[in-house]
């Protein structure tokens, strides 16, 4: 029989790529998902690329206790992959307690669910800002961590909630993956990153300039100690997420209790090698000026990502052009994104996460 996999969020961003992925391997997938930041077509764009649907779709929030628990009782889940969450740092500043609320508190009720229908293995999606203030080199799972905004205390939270959860109840197998940059969309153009306001991260920015719907981009910095003075960040292709978290349910069970793994590629890349890059694989220019540094960001952030090569044999395989291919395709057949649909703040998010 196939594994039943519920994810959480799986309308979003890094959800939808991995629902592809888990249904073009044969997994049945059950999404949780209120839209409080996502489409609801994202769902029929996920059964239209995989050739095949979703098992079901709840339209339920994670806080609801009763109401996932409905969800456990309906399904014969295997494993969870759980991403709902809010993401974006500048807004969990002035909403700490939606942020706690859904991303703390949204773990907790899923972790007493699962137990009560005794689902023992998790996928939590976690992430390189839980680093904060970083060190020089390339972050191992073992660098500090020093989170610096309460969305980055909120992941951090939840993987001291997991580990806590894990050193009691010993049947309980969960892998934490901290991702760093995810970017770039499904090759099929149908899936991609479809920021509501403002777009938070560079890469949708950016792909918004060169489609002409915002007039230029502004660069936080050049005068960082890189080589041409903007910040550098390790990107990775959401694709490779997606099969980073596939390729993790394979191992869930090698290990008793809570592991945690850096998703990256290990590579630096700077905004304006991010920007030429775009660029060229795009054909359109996108205008940019350099601003003053922004509060809170860092010189560069990328990960020594050895450890997840070394435990599951797994790498990334998809390099910065095919990030920029993709989601210059996305945006090019999704000027306007998916649809419009309810936020969580009354405006748009302002700036640009380092890393969310
Ligand atoms: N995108 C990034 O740069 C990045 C980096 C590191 C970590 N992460 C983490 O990865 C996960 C997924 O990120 P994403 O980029 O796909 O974000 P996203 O906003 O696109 O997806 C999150 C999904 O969760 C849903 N959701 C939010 N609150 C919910 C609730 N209470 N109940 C049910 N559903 C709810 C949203 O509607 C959305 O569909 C998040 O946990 C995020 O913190 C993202």
């Amino acid at each position: 029989m196939p594994e039943t996999v519920l994810v959480t969020g799986g309308a979003g961003f890094i959800g939808s790529h991995t629902c592809v992925e888990l249904l073009d391997h044969g997994y049945e997938v059950v999404v949780v998902d209120n839209h409080v930041n996502s489409s609801p077509q994202a769902l029929e764009r996920i059964a239209k690329v995989a050739g095949r649907p979703l098992t079901a779709a709840h339209d339920v929030d994670v806080r609801d206790r009763a109401a996932l628990s409905a969800v456990f009782a309906a399904h014969r889940v295997d494993a969870v992959i759980h991403f709902a969450a809010h993401k974006a740092v500048g807004e969990s500043v002035s909403l700490p307690v939606e942020y706690y609320d859904t991303n703390v508190g949204g773990t907790c009720t899923l972790l007493s669910v699962m137990r009560r229908h005794r689902v023992r293995r998790l996928v939590f999606s976690s992430s390189c800002s839980v680093y904060g203030e970083a060190e020089s080199g390339p972050l191992t799972e073992h660098s500090p961590v020093a989170p610096t905004n309460p969305y980055a205390r909120t992941k951090l939270m939840c993987e001291q909630v997991l580990a806590d959860v894990c050193a009691h109840f010993a049947e309980l197998r969960v892998l934490a993956l901290r991702y760093f940059n995810p970017v770039g969309a499904h090759p099929s153009g149908l899936l991609g990153e479809d920021p509501r306001g403002v777009p938070d991260n560079l890469m949708p920015y950016v792909a918004q300039v060169a489609v002409g719907r915002r007039e230029e981009l502004s660069v936080f910095g050049a005068d960082y100690p890189t080589p041409d003075g903007t910040g550098v960040r390790d990107y990775i292709h959401v694709m490779d997420v997606a099969e980073g978290h596939r390729v993790a349910l394979q191992h869930l069970d090698e290990h008793s209790g809570m592991q945690v793994f850096n998703l990256g590629t290990g590579t630096g890349t700077s905004v304006l090698q991010l920007v030429n890059t775009f660029a060229r694989v795009s054909g359109r220019p996108v205008p940019h000026r350099t601003v003053g540094r922004r509060a809170g960001d860092v010189a560069a952030l990328v990960a020594d990502a050895s450890a997840v090569t070394a435990a599951w044999g797994w790498t990334t395989t998809r390099d910065l052009t095919a990030m920029c291919r993709d989601a210059w395709q996305f945006q090019q057949l999704n000027p306007d994104g998916y649809s419009s649909r309810s936020s969580l703040a009354a405006g748009p998010t302002t700036g640009e996460s380092p890393c969310s």
